[in-house]
């Protein structure tokens, strides 16, 4: 049993509570414990709530992870409704078919329990019971004009940090595009940080969303947008995911190591909502949809050529020797390594024939906007080049 707080476990990383808000990040309240989702019922209480909607999938059912959550609610004398249909990366259709189970049930608190696409459909569920419409109605930011209903984000992974942000990202049913779908009222009013839930994870999932949220630390720590608020979640994130990757890939039950990597991954996410992400993402996402390369796989090896393309202008090569006494590119490169993830390119068998095709669905990527350095269709091509 881990008894420790945020404070406490980021105090010996030289991070303080006099200048970083550990416990509410934004809009949304941070409890964090071994076995805090066992105390769901109490939070729920905090909003009167006389039913509330459960978003998971069937893997969190099969996992037993759903049992404590039920049994809180119970314990309180709460109603509640379970949906267990979320699918990997939802979908506008698969939203719609969320809000067809919940509507005229009365549902007053909704809680996602799951992986990122379980908190996603659950925010997206929310937009739509709460002003209607369709979620194409949501994309961009700040299109809710009515209150939302309160949302309890309970992640089960280390990764997306979706749990700390205000936008769901649903793909669009005919033409597959991600649409970013984002409002202040849509957070989480309440995350539940149980390191318990995350270990029963497949090793090479953890694996690939840890290094997922390693490079949202990464990458919010230089965007044009980031700021001094987002550059200390951004550090305090990568100093906790740095520490404690390899562990967690060695030793799966290590609850410590557990712990660094879902508070790391809920800081990493508080970043990305002040500061968004770069061109490590901006490149990966088409290795995604076109080579079905996990994301953090993704992510993970292209943000090594992209740290080497930003270094050029000093004060974000200096930035990234902020957080690594050595090369930072190095650094990733090795962590992929410990945990058998490809590091190049012709790995996955993909070779410079589809470099034209890649650069130009990653040139049209929204994320690379914010890019600390232009990144252009031939930087692209580059980008791909050095990582084949
Ligand atoms: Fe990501």
């Amino acid at each position: 049993m881990i008894e420790a707080t945020p404070e406490t476990i980021c105090k010996d990383l030289g991070f303080h509570k006099d200048y970083i808000d550990f416990t509410h990040l934004r809009n949304t309240s941070i409890h964090f414990g071994v076995n805090e989702s066992h105390d769901t019922g109490n939070h729920v209480k905090y909003f009167n709530s006389s039913k509330v909607l459960i978003v998971t999938d069937n893997g969190i059912l099969k996992a037993g992870h759903l049992d404590p959550v039920v049994n809180s609610l119970n314990e309180y004398e709460i109603n509640y409704e379970i949906y267990t249909n979320v699918k990997e990366n939802p979908s506008t259709d698969d939203v719609d078919e969320c809000v067809e189970f919940a509507k005229n049930k009365s549902i007053d608190l909704i809680i996602g329990l799951g992986g990122g696409s379980s908190l996603d459909t659950a925010k997206g569920v929310n937009f739509i019971l709460t002003n209607g419409g369709t979620m194409h109605d949501y994309r961009g930011v700040g299109k809710a004009t009515h209150e939302m209903l309160p949302f309890i984000a309970i992640p089960t992974t280390a990764g997306t940090g979706s749990e700390c942000q205000s936008f769901a990202i649903i793909s669009d049913s005919a033409s597959h595009e991600k649409m970013a779908c984002g409002d202040l009222k849509a957070a989480a009013r309440i995350a539940i940080l149980d390191p318990a839930l995350t270990t029963s994870q497949p090793r090479h999932i953890s694996a690939h969303t840890g290094i997922d949220a390693i490079s949202h630390a990464v990458e919010t720590l230089v965007t044009k947008k980031r700021t001094d608020d987002s550059i200390q979640y951004s550090r305090l994130a990568f100093s906790l995911l740095n520490r404690s990757y390899e562990k967690m890939v060695n030793d799966p039950n290590d609850l410590l190591a557990r712990s660094d990597m879902l508070l790391g991954a809920a800081y990493a996410g508080t970043a990305i909502e002040c500061s968004m992400l770069g061109s490590a993402h901006a490149s990966a996402n088409p290795l995604t949809a076109k080579f079905s390369i996990p994301h953090g796989a993704a992510v993970g090896l292209m943000l090594p050529h992209v740290i080497k393309y930003n270094s050029s202008i000093e004060e974000i090569s200096e930035l990234y020797d902020s957080l690594s006494e050595k090369s930072l590119s190095n650094r990733i490169t090795s962590l992929l390594k410990i945990s058998n993830i490809p590091s190049k390119l012709g790995d996955y068998g993909i070779k410079n024939e589809s470099f034209k095709d890649l650069a130009n669905e990653a040139s049209g990527q929204w994320t690379g906007n914010f890019n600390p350095r232009q990144t252009e269709h031939a930087d692209f091509m580059n980008l791909y080049e050095s990582a084949l």
